[in-house]
């Protein structure tokens, strides 16, 4: 990870800390597209970044025509189901109508687990051919209660996954499978990003940060990217034991 140690940006409310991670998105696409014609970016699922992508779907200064969206992880339910983050996107990113459905790559959730994330890792290799992992321009992942992220639950299987990019992950928890990217294809993003808001997720921030800890019981600490760059984005009450 360049530097030492993630950057931190506490924002007095949701809606400051929603204004900073679109803006934070927009300059890194304005960036990469400069740099290299195109912004790949992976989206977190859940609540907290509807907002973001309400916001950034009503913006028609955005060059939409050299955006890739992809996702982070999936839930192992059909595209209109209420769970799906795809649905989601649609229902967000999408809906105004300047992002076309065609660069949306979404997570063939509908699919068995294990074939969907062979599909979605096998539609990513096509967006980074010849790659040894997709190196992502951003990487937005969110914060569970419990310091999961994407869908890399505490002491789950896949956190243990060193090969593939994607993987179909067991959380006992829900007793659900879960479609997931796997550390080693989120540390290989330029800018990893997390969005985290609510005094709820106050302990699993601090679990995330601390000096000592362990990456099964907090699978957040365990996203220190190769080379790029870690930020963390919370807002105040988040932030409160930090
Ligand atoms: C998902 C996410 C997951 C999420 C956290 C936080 O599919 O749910 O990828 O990692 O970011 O669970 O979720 P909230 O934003 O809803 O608190």
């Amino acid at each position: 990870m360049s530097g030492d140690g993630p950057e931190i940006q506490i924002h007095a409310d949701g809606a400051a800390l929603v204004a900073a991670t679109a803006e934070t998105i927009i300059a890194a696409a304005a960036r990469a597209i400069e740099l290299r014609g195109r912004f790949t970016i992976a989206l977190s699922g859940g609540s907290t970044p509807r907002a973001v992508y309400e916001r950034l779907g009503a913006d028609p200064a955005l060059p939409w025509d050299r955006i890739e969206w992809c996702f982070g992880d999936e839930r192992a339910v059909p595209p209109d189901h209420p769970d799906s983050n795809a649905r989601m996107v649609r229902e967000s990113l999408l809906r105004p109508g300047f992002c076309r459905p065609e660069r949306v790559h979404r997570i063939p959730a509908e699919l068995p687990p294990e074939q969907a994330a062979r599909e979605y890792e096998r539609s990513l290799r096509a967006l980074f051919p010849g790659a040894a992992w997709p190196e992502f321009d951003l990487m937005l992942l969110g914060l569970g209660p419990d310091a999961h992220t994407a869908s890399l639950f505490p002491h789950s299987p896949a956190l243990a996954e060193r090969a593939a990019w994607v993987a179909d992950n067991w959380v006992q928890k829900l007793s659900a499978h879960r479609i997931t990217l796997t550390f080693p294809a989120i540390k290989a993003a330029r800018h990893v990003v997390f969005m985290v808001a609510g005094a709820d997720k106050a302990p699993a921030l601090r679990a995330a940060l601390a000096e000592d800890g362990d990456v099964s019981a907090a699978p957040a600490r365990g996203v220190r990217p190769e080379h790029g760059k870690l930020s963390y984005l919370v807002d105040r009450a988040a932030a409160t034991q930090l």
